[in-house]
């Protein structure tokens, strides 16, 4: 029996290649307009991070990480996220010492163990950025508009921005006490998990999927009922940092995220017609991740990016843009004998920094140009008998189907002047 890719995994072919190359680019590119550098952090960390800074309560940790052993026995743990990752980085380096605030974003594979369906995969991609060790609420507006302008040159200027604060360590405690007695007396509605939920993180109670919970929870006190003053504060200031942006969003009470270290400001990206799973991005303010995972209390707000869901959307929008050739130049020969003059032509293209190629398989001058064709290639440069003894080549523009004949050393300057390059 054949051996094929692990469940929830996918390969990226060539063709799929050019999207992904082009999609990230674009997210560096407009990242790095906003004063963003890269980090690169290792795919596998100690589990106990993940424990310490995503929760031990929350679906990642419970249910959804690869954690093995290694030879050593240590206990080692796919990353599931990039966020404890960043905030591990920065304090082992000891980037607070550094100006501050600190702009960081990364992509990369992440890896979770939940069940595979359209837009949701065991191994996926992430672009995230994190600021660490600013309160100010112009940077949550900043770092929301940097998603948006993300998303919208992407191609996709339809978008459902929704926005919440989920308190802070002040005010979070008796929010949490009145949904605790909200729910005990309606404890059976609820489902397995959130019945959990209730003494270990009621929080999570409010965005469970399952219908009877949303049933259940309708009346359910409100956070903002109970934000203190510095929540409602930095609150307003977001939003109207967002106005002045004039990026439109949606404050939405229900809205709390999957991973424990949030505080304060949380949003999420929504985007129509690619299904179920609908959030392209999602983040928030972690004031304090940094002190949860061993160092100092610095606050840090981000957010990350999902490239599978964002670039089926682009794609379901036909956004794409259309690709320049793979290979610019074919070389045919009308005979193997013209093989080494082929390989001098293509030597000088390449050195000219012109994608070029020739055929390798024998084929006949006939089949020759129909892969050219089939690669879409712009010019393919002729050599046969006639050409060898003159000292020239012929050129074929493919789009005109023009045909004519140069000497050797023009070779470079010709297909230029095609390429317009
Ligand atoms: P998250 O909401 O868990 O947040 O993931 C962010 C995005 O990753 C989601 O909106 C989704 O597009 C994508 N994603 C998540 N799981 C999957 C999956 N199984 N298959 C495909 N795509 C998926 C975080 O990960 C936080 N670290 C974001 C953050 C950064 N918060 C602060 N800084």
């Amino acid at each position: 029996m054949s051996i094929t890719g692990p469940r929830g995994t996918y390969d990226i072919l060539p063709d799929e290649s050019r999207k992904w190359q082009w999609l990230e680019g674009l997210l560096r590119e407009t990242a790095e307009l906003y004063g963003f550098r890269e980090i690169r952090t290792p795919v596998f960390e100690h589990t106990e991070l993940f424990q310490r800074g995503v929760g031990e309560t929350t679906d990642i940790v419970q249910k959804e990480m690869y954690t093995f052993a290694d030879k050593a026995r240590r206990s080692l743990t796919l990353r599931p996220e990039g966020t404890a990752s960043c905030a591990r980085a920065f304090i082992q380096h000891q980037i607070y010492n550094q100006p501050q605030p600190v702009k960081w974003y990364y992509l990369g594979p992440m890896f979770r163990y939940d069940r595979p369906q359209a837009g949701r995969y065991r191994q996926f991609h992430q672009f995230g950025a994190e600021v660490f060790g600013s309160n100010n609420p112009f940077v949550d507006a900043e770092l929301i508009v940097m998603m948006v302008d993300m998303v919208f040159k992407a191609g996709l200027p339809q978008y459902d921005l929704r926005l919440n604060s989920v308190g802070c360590e002040t005010c979070r405690p008796s929010y949490r006490q009145a949904l605790v007695s909200f729910l005990q007396p309606i404890k059976k509605e609820l489902c397995q998990d959130c019945r959990k939920r209730i003494e270990l993180n009621p929080l999570r109670v409010l965005d469970c999927k399952n219908q009877g919970c949303r049933e259940a929870v309708t009346g359910l006190p409100r956070v903002a009922d109970y934000w203190c003053n510095d929540c409602r504060q930095h609150f307003t200031a977001v939003t109207q940092s967002l106005d002045r942006y004039e990026v439109s969003y949606t404050v939405d009470d229900r809205l709390v995220r999957g991973l424990d270290y949030y505080t304060n400001t949380a949003f999420e990206l929504l985007v129509p017609g690619i299904g179920a799973q609908n959030a392209i991005g999602g983040g928030g303010r972690y004031n304090h991740l940094v002190r949860e995972v061993g160092g100092p209390d610095v606050p840090g707000i981000g957010f990350a990016i999902g490239l599978e869901r964002l670039l089926s959307g682009v794609e379901e929008a036909g956004a794409l843009p259309v690709f320049s050739p793979d290979i610019e130049v074919y070389i045919a020969v009308t005979g193997r004998e013209y093989e080494a003059s082929a390989d001098q032509a293509l030597r000088e293209l390449r050195r000219a920094g012109l994608k070029a190629d020739r055929d390798y398989m024998g084929r006949s001058l006939k089949a020759q140009m129909r892969q050219a064709d089939r690669l879409q290639v712009p010019v393919v440069v002729l050599i046969g008998e006639d050409e060898a003894t003159r000292g020239t080549y012929t050129i074929r523009r493919m789009q005109t189907k023009e045909q004519y004949e140069i000497g050797q050393a023009d070779l470079i300057d010709e297909v230029r002047k095609i390429l317009v390059k």
